[in-house]
């Protein structure tokens, strides 16, 4: 059984009076845990899900032992260096939206750091967090399907927030709040900052892209304009990332005229890492 963590007044350390403190959401955040040790916020929030935890909650992690990145990577943090939470939605939504979830997600963290941290973060399609090609946060969204036919969907963020450096194997392509901007974030203000954008590009239009944030998203992302390596049948090919469709497809422009959608997996954007 995991203790709820509950850490007065240190904007260092996530707490649930420290988020609450700097919140004004309805729906994100209506309900907050936080754990001081967690193997993964998602798998801990899907597992809620299935036991009907509501739409909106947000489980916030100190330290996550076995965190989960995309494509079956892992994502490793040390106790207190990131900014670690999930958040659990429940919108109707057929399955080929789901990954607008995503999208609005990365978007609402890219406006958040650009906001509070005045860094001009750009988005690596679909929801890497980038600075001047490193990666300053991840996010991994998953569906789940109950018995009865009801989908939720759990996000997991993961932020860089006060490392000074990173092991020599991700040295290349990561970098942390601090490193960008010498200074400790308030974790706790930044967090419901994040919340914050997420209710308004979330809720607004029950998860949906709308054609003002596919804008927003486009003129934010980093990958559009560049060529793009992909996977199709088994070969590896490479066009021009030209727009992000109204379900947050990669939209790429072939050499021979033909335009060819994206829609998951690995992406190589050259010029990043
Ligand atoms: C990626 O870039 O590959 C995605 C990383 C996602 C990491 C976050 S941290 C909070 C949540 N819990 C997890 O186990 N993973 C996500």
């Amino acid at each position: 059984m995991q203790r709820e963590y509950d850490h007065k007044s240190d904007p260092d350390i996530l707490s649930v009076d420290g988020v609450r403190e700097h919140l004004d959401t309805k729906l994100i955040g209506k309900k907050i845990i936080v754990l001081e040790s967690i193997d993964s916020t998602n798998s801990y929030l899907k597992k809620a899900g299935f036991s009907g935890e509501e739409s909106g909650t947000v489980v916030i992690a100190r330290e996550q032992t076995s965190g989960k990145g995309r494509l079956g990577r892992k994502w490793k943090s040390n106790k207190d260096d990131s900014v670690i939470f999930s958040v659990i939605l429940r919108p109707q939504l057929s399955l080929c939206e789901i990954s607008a979830i995503t999208l609005l997600s990365g978007l609402a963290v890219c406006v958040a750091v650009r906001d509070l941290c005045n860094i001009d973060c750009r988005i690596k399609w679909p929801n890497d967090i980038i600075v001047n090609n490193k990666k300053l946060s991840g996010m991994l969204t998953e569906m789940s399907t109950e018995p009865d036919g009801t989908v939720f969907t759990v996000t997991g963020i993961g932020i860089n927030a006060s490392q000074t450096a990173f092991e020599s194997d991700i040295a290349h392509k990561a970098t942390s709040l601090f490193m960008l901007t010498g200074k400790n974030i308030d974790k706790n203000r930044f967090l419901a900052t994040i919340l914050g954008y997420m209710e308004k590009y979330l809720t607004d239009n029950d998860c949906r892209l709308t054609e003002e944030t596919v804008n927003e998203y486009t003129h934010l992302c980093a990958t559009i304009g560049r060529e793009v390596k992909f996977t199709r049948d088994n070969r590896e090919v490479c066009g021009k990332a030209i727009s992000v469709d109204r379900i947050g497809q990669l939209e790429v422009l072939m050499s021979d005229g033909r335009t060819e959608k994206v829609n998951s997996g690995e992406v190589t954007v050259q010029g990043i890492y």
